[in-house]
């Protein structure tokens, strides 16, 4: 091959691998909360022992701090008499954005720790409301108990698995399979997705002492992939306030999921949006205690040993700087027009739909009315881009 076309084939894989993106959508300040919808009710998600907050009820749960962070917190002031379940806050971005061409940056302070916590920053298909992990589950900041370092999963519908041993990232992978099925009891088989746990421990446990740090979430075509940064480490690609971000001066990624014949990404991850929560105990956080360090009072008994207790949570909150979403005139699909023409045109009738959502079927420990019920908000999510969306993503998978 002569030289010239070799230096083209390189300039031409070069030109695939790296790409420039433009901020299109930042949260922060005042008008952070505007932008998300609040859970409303018991948490059936996980089954945690908490009640999530309407915005209107939120009182300081959510708050802004004197140097403009928001907080999205546990109640940690109130003692619970028996069976009552404690007060937190979900929220759910309004904005879905395009799952193959999306960076999000999350400029993070604080993360909830403690025993029974379960703080996350995640997102899912905004599609698939109800059919979890249908359009999948990307969780990019997600920790319980005296964890020291953060755990990233991918949860996919379709088939997908990982390498174990991939160069292309600096985790540590666990699972390899992506893939969450359902026994004949409906209950989830690998509920765990693939994950890689990072090796940094200011990506949890030191993570407020160390002044906060950075995650960089790049949902492309190509491969997801999960960058952390400690604040002392943060790249100057993410210092002051950017307008463009090139993922590739970012360096290697913690954790690497590319598209491959074991796993098509584009079709693993509909459209996402962003998911921010702080619950206790729940599946999780409850099933591994006394393995991430904790020493419950009541041993297997997660809620008596700890959520009565308000001094438990103190430090059972997120504080936030500022969450950006970076791409093109591509990567903001909250409009239901556009969405409609991407979903709308009809061909495989194949749902291939699960009837029993893994995450809501037990029952409330406490005697709470609340149970069960999924966020009114969630639904009014669904109802304005759902109802059109849900029914042309029906009928057209073919992404
Ligand atoms: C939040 O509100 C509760 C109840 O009104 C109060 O006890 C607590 O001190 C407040 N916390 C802060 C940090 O303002
Ligand atoms: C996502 O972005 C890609 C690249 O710009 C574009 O081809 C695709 O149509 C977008 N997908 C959706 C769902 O808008
Ligand atoms: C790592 O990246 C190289 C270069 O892009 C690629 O050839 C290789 O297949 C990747 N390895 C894995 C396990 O994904
Ligand atoms: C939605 O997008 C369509 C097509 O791009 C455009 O014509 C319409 O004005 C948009 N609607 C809103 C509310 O932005």
């Amino acid at each position: 091959m002569p030289k010239i076309s070799t230096a083209c084939l390189y300039a031409f894989i070069l030109s695939q691998t790296v790409r420039g993106y433009n901020l299109v959508q930042t949260y922060s300040g005042s008008s952070f909360f505007d932008s998300w919808t609040f859970a409303d009710g018991w948490d059936h998600w996980t089954n945690g022992d908490i009640i999530y907050l309407p915005q209107a009820q939120a009182g300081n749960l959510t708050r802004l701090t004197e140097n403009g962070n928001v907080q999205i917190r546990m109640d940690d002031f109130t003692g619970l008499g028996d069976n009552m379940k404690r007060n937190s806050i979900r929220i759910e971005g309004k904005q879905i954005f395009n799952s193959t061409n999306a960076v999000v940056v999350f400029d993070v302070v604080h993360v909830p720790t403690g025993c029974s916590v379960w703080g996350s920053l995640w997102s899912k298909s905004a599609i698939f409301v109800n059919d979890w992990p249908k359009g999948g589950e990307v969780d990019i900041m997600e920790a319980v108990n005296k964890m020291t370092t953060n755990q990233m999963a991918l949860h996919t519908d379709i088939s997908c698995t990982m390498s174990t041993s991939n160069p292309n990232q600096s985790g540590n992978a666990g699972n390899a399979d992506c893939q969450v099925t359902f026994g004949p009891d409906g209950k989830a088989i690998n509920p765990q997705g693939c994950t890689v746990l990072d090796t940094q421990p200011q990506s949890y446990s030191t993570l407020a002492e160390s002044g906060g740090g950075v995650w960089v979430a790049e949902y492309g075509a190509q491969a997801l992939n999960i960058w952390f940064f400690p604040r002392a480490n943060v790249p100057d690609a993410l210092k002051g306030t950017p307008e463009t971000l090139d993922t590739a001066a970012l360096g290697k990624p913690v954790a690497n999921y590319p598209s491959s014949s074991t796993c098509d990404i584009s079709k693993a991850l509909y459209p996402q949006h962003l998911v921010i929560d702080v619950t206790a105990c729940g599946d999780w956080a409850k099933g591994v205690l006394e393995s991430t360090g904790c020493t419950p009072s009541l041993p297997n008994d997660c809620y008596n040993s700890y959520v009565h207790l308000p001094d438990n949570y103190h430090d059972a909150y997120f504080e936030i700087a500022a969450i950006k979403i970076f791409g093109d005139d591509t990567t903001l699909l909250q409009n239901s027009t556009e969405l409609a023409n991407i979903f709308g045109a009809p061909s495989a009738t194949n749902t291939g739909s699960h009837t029993t959502p893994p995450r809501a079927t037990s029952v409330s420990r406490g005697g709470s009315t609340s149970t069960s019920t999924p966020s009114s908000a969630s639904k009014i999510i669904s109802a304005s881009v759902g109802s059109l969306l849900f029914m042309a993503a029906l009928m057209s998978l073919s992404f």
